[in-house]
């Protein structure tokens, strides 16, 4: 018994000793916003199946600027962010390098990654028209629409400097030239319950509180709210409503991930790249998440998936990006947030 104790022993001193020899090799750094309960199931999975250590740094802001500062030396390899304006901040500032990986674009469509390999989106998110069940039925409602004067005083959201808000004036933008955009703004603006005030979530308690009847937000929420007991019933007194099925179809916006200029352990990188591209991550990540996958194999969770199907907006995420500084101009300009 003890002579069979010592030898499971050193068997695993000798197998400590050379993952410790390989470290270096083994492992690719992490730089996330996304939340730990998001990516963890998926890293850890990652490392079963190929013995590469995820090291993770979780921040809510910084984490670009960090890597900035850190330069050359930096040993974040993989950044992963919501929003196509972060993956482009990455970029623009010449921190990100291209990947050419045939895994990776077979894996996503050319709509939801760079033309040149910097950056590559996940997931996607719609930004929805949540609307009241007071009057009874689903109504399908445009972006356009919100600036009809019909509904006047009916229409909640958070604020124009707000990104979710900017990428959707920037599809506006990219669909409808700025000038119209300009007009739409301005009458979005006037049939403004409130002030734009809160996070995407509020507007739809603003809804079930009778401040307004039409509320602006993105589809995951709507997933958390109904999971979470005290938001339920914010999410219970609206539909939700998938925006221009009869036109261009719903605004999507992305989360996605960016290898650094640096990236010292480029090759792990390049395969938790392909791996977070693949079926089985994407069925992972879409599960937790309440997104949708960017992998057309993979279908969504079944609650996301019993929102129905649609039509989302076939314009390359990338012009979403062109027209980011025009979009947060016009909102600006109108004073969307006054
Ligand atoms: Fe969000």
């Amino acid at each position: 018994m003890l002579k069979k104790a010592l030898f499971t022993l050193s068997t695993a001193s000798v197998l400590a000793a050379s993952v410790t020899a390989n470290a270096a090799d083994k492992e690719v750094n992490v730089y996330s916003y996304r939340q730990p309960f998001l990516v963890e199931p998926l890293f850890a999975d990652f490392t079963k199946e190929t013995g590469v250590k995820v090291n993770v740094v979780f921040a809510k802001k910084g984490l670009i600027e960090r890597v900035e500062r850190e330069g050359k030396l930096s040993p974040a390899d993989v950044v992963l962010t919501t929003d196509i304006s972060n993956l482009m901040k990455l970029v623009n500032k010449n921190l990100s390098q291209p990947v050419d990986s045939k895994s990776i674009s077979e894996d996503i469509p050319a709509q939801f990654r760079d033309p040149k390999g910097e950056w590559f989106a996940l997931t996607t998110r719609v930004r929805n028209i949540y609307t009241t069940k007071r009057d009874g039925k689903p109504q399908s409602i445009s972006y356009a629409d919100l600036a009809d004067p019909k509904y006047k005083g009916k229409i909640c959201t958070r604020s124009g400097k707000n990104k979710y808000n900017v990428g959707l004036v920037a599809s506006y933008i990219a669909n409808n030239g700025e000038a119209e955009t300009k007009q739409w703004l301005e009458g979005v603006k006037a049939n403004l319950a409130r002030r734009p005030q809160g996070n995407d979530r509020a507007q739809v308690k603003a809804v079930k509180e009778g401040v307004c009847d039409l509320a602006i937000g993105n589809s995951y929420y709507y997933g958390a709210m109904l999971k979470k007991a005290d938001q339920k019933a914010w999410a219970d007194s609206v539909y939700i409503n998938f925006p221009d099925q009869n036109g261009r179809g719903s605004h999507v916006n992305v989360s996605g991930m960016v290898l650094t200029k640096h990236a010292p352990n480029k090759n792990n990188a390049v395969k938790l790249m392909e791996y977070l591209a693949d079926d089985k991550a994407q069925g992972i990540y879409a599960e937790v998440n309440m997104e949708y996958p960017v992998n057309p194999a993979v279908k969504p969770s079944e609650l996301v998936t019993s929102w129905g199907e649609f039509k989302a907006d076939s314009l390359p995420v990338y012009k979403l990006a062109e027209n980011y500084a025009s979009a947060q101009k016009l909102l600006d300009e109108v004073k969307f947030d006054l």
